[in-house]
Parts: structure tokens; C-alpha cells; sequence
């Protein structure tokens, strides 16, 4: 069966892109990725996409100011060149607009660093310790105009432990993420995950067993 196409957004490190090409390498995964697009034309992130033999490419904003349209077409032109299905933001620290989320719509996920709703923006680490919860983690979810909002894909929690500081933290988050990245893509590729209103439904998620990860079916 051919694999979902992917178009994976950084700005940055791009250690989640990593776990994409990760994942992809086995062909037996249901989806490859066909396009990075990169805002910044010295995120390291483009460097990982190199050398696993990936299409890149750089919109860099700067060459748009104060024309964000401008900027969102050449993006979206890239994507469409290259065929993508879904669009993967990984550490794309850019606010996307309307225009280009709803051109997207459910097709464009989104991984951040909290369990949404909680802990939107930015400093999520920081923000949890400050805040003293037990339990931090981080969210897959499909990208609505709100920022950072959307039907929830997969969240995995970790335990927020005493003496931590908010690298030890990011470092526990950053791990799990590297996890359920790979595994929302899945489920998506698969054809498991609809996006029912605001929701997402995973089809025959309770057969996951032991997996506390993804939401469960209704
Ligand atoms: C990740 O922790 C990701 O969740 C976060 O940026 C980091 C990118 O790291 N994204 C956001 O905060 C988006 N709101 P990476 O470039 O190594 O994947």
C-alpha cells in the first residue's frame, strides 16, 4: 500500500523530525517523509533530513515582512510540489494563520511540550514546575487557528520528580514525545484516526492493550 506522504515544519534542533526519520526508515511504516520545510536556512534540523537522502526546503519569513500570506503560499506551494498529505510541525515556532490552518484542516498536527489543555505557549517546563503539578507530558494534537488548540491525537504523561529543574523535565518530556510522534503519524497513515468534530477517535484503540497513551475509542 503506499505510504501517507509527509511534510515535516522545523525551526530548529529537530531531534522529533529525527524520530520521524526514525520511524520511516522501516518500510514497513505506513508513511515516509516526502518534504522538510525549514524557516530558518541554519536549523540543524535540516541537516538530519540531508543525511538521510530527504527533500528540504527553506521559506525563511524574513523574506516576506509583514506579509505573512506571502510567506504561508510559498510554504504551502512547497508542500503541494512535493505531494504532502499531512503536514508535521516539529519545533515550527512560527504562529500559522487561518488561512493556511484551514487549508490544512485535519490535515496538520502539532506536537507540544505539556498535556493540553495545560500549559499552552511557551516555557512549559518551567511553568509546570512553577505551578507544582505531579504529572507533566506532552500532546499530538490537530492544529486549530487557537494556538496550540485542537483535537487531541496522543498524549503521553511522565511523573515530575522531586529535585527536578526544568532540563531534567524537558529531557523526560522530550522522550516520550519522541515516542508518540511516530505513533500519531501512525495512526493517522493507518487510516485509525478520524477527526470527529473536536475530537479525535482512534479506531480499535482498545486493542492497544497496555498502551495508556491513546485516547480511547468511544
Ligand atoms: C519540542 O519539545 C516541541 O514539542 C516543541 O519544541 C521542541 C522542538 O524540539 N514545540 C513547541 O513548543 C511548539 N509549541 P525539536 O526541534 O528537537 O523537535
Amino acid at each position: 500500500m503506499a505510504r501517507l506522504k509527509l511534510g515535516v515544519l522545523i525551526s530548529g534542533r529537530g531531534s522529533n523530525l529525527q524520530a520521524l526519520i526514525d520511524a520511516a526508515a522501516d518500510p514497513a511504516y505506513p508513511a515516509t517523509i516526502a518534504l522538510v520545510l525549514s524557516n530558518k536556512a541554519d536549523a540543524a534540523g535540516l541537516q538530519r533530513a540531508a543525511s538521510a537522502g530527504i527533500p528540504t526546503a527553506v521559506v525563511d519569513h524574513r523574506a516576506h515582512p509583514g506579509d505573512k500570506r506571502a510567506f504561508e503560499e510559498a510554504m504551502d506551494a512547497e508542500l503541494r510540489r512535493a505531494g504532502v498529505e499531512l503536514v508535521c510541525l516539529a519545533g515550527f515556532m512560527r504562529l500559522l494563520s487561518d488561512w493556511f490552518v484551514e487549508r490544512w484542516r485535519d490535515r496538520l498536527i502539532n506536537i507540544h511540550p505539556s498535556l493540553l489543555p495545560s500549559f499552552k505557549g511557551l516555557d512549559t517546563h518551567a511553568r509546570a514546575l512553577a505551578a507544582g503539578v505531579r504529572l507533566h507530558g506532552c500532546t499530538v494534537h490537530v492544529v486549530r487557528p487557537a494556538m496550540d488548540e485542537g483535537p487531541i491525537v496522543v498524549q503521553a504523561a511522565v511523573p515530575v520528580l522531586p529535585g527536578d529543574d526544568e532540563h531534567t523535565l524537558a529531557e523526560r518530556v522530550l522522550a516520550a514525545e519522541h515516542r508518540i510522534y511516530p505513533l500519531a503519524v501512525r495512526l493517522f497513515a493507518d487510516g485509525r484516526a478520524r477527526v470527529e468534530g473536536e475530537r479525535v477517535v482512534i479506531d480499535g484503540a482498545a486493542a492497544d492493550a497496555g498502551s495508556a497513551l491513546v485516547n480511547p475509542a468511544r
